[in-house]
């Protein structure tokens, strides 16, 4: 039944059924060790797709179907995710911590929307790096970047619970790392919710009337 023709969709539905007791509490013993290992060699089939070094290989399943609705109200209630604590969408909301999600559609395809709540820190948008820099004396600096030239980078430095701009000489520096100030809440979510929110953010085509507020 399982062998046939296994949809992506699917996938993730399975993942979702396999982590959810209630689905199998209502089974025997050996009908519930069936459909594990039937979800497992399932699994495994669908991984084999990508290749091991495809660092969003385990989350790739949610890059199909999805219910947008309920995206929706993840993003605006689920608590443990926040994500209107950092963003705005659909114009709405006063955070300018992250950047403003509305139309962001049009701007990021399905995966790249995928990876940025995968892995925050692979792709960083625009305005929004936050550094870790060692300068040649040995000192390290860590801070988001306010500016940027050729020559300079200017970096928010907090001391002592206040921020300051520190504009450093990229000659002097010898180190730079960027990293997303975004937490990494894939890790928080079921497959089938983050398919959901991919769904949802997918669908964010319409640009804002208004120039979005940036952070700096
Ligand atoms: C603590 C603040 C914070 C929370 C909570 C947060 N984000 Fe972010 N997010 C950021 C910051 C800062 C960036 C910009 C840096 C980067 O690209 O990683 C970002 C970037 C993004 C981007 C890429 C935007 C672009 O222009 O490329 C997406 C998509 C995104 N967040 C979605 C989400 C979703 C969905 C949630 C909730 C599940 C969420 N974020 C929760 C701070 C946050």
């Amino acid at each position: 039944m399982l062998a046939g023709e296994v949809t992506k969709a699917l996938a993730v539905d399975l993942d979702d059924a396999l982590k959810s007791a209630a689905t199998l509490n209502g089974l025997s013993v050996p009908d519930r060790n069936r459909r594990g290992r039937q979800h497992a060699a399932l699994q495994e089939k669908w991984l084999a797709q990508f290749p091991s070094d495809d660092s969003l290989r385990l989350y790739r399943a949610s890059l199909q179907g999805g219910d947008a609705q309920k995206g929706r109200e993840l993003f605006h209630q689920k608590v443990e995710f926040l994500c209107v604590r950092c963003h705005r969408i659909e114009n709405e909301g006063t955070s300018v911590v992250g950047p403003d999600l509305t139309g962001i559609a049009s701007r990021r395809s399905r995966e790249e929307l995928l990876r940025a709540i995968v892995e925050p820190s692979a792709e960083i948008a625009p305005g929004f790096e936050f550094a870790t820099v060692i300068l040649t004396t040995g000192e390290t600096l860590t801070g988001p970047v306010h500016r940027e030239s050729a020559t300079d980078l200017v970096l928010g430095v907090s001391q002592d619970g206040t921020e300051r701009e520190r504009t450093l000489l990229k000659s002097a520096i010898r180190e730079r790392s960027a990293s997303s100030s975004m937490p990494p809440l894939a890790s928080l979510m079921t497959p089938s919710e983050l398919r959901d929110l991919v769904a949802y953010l997918a669908g964010q085509n319409t640009p804002s009337p208004v120039t979005a507020p940036t952070r700096f």
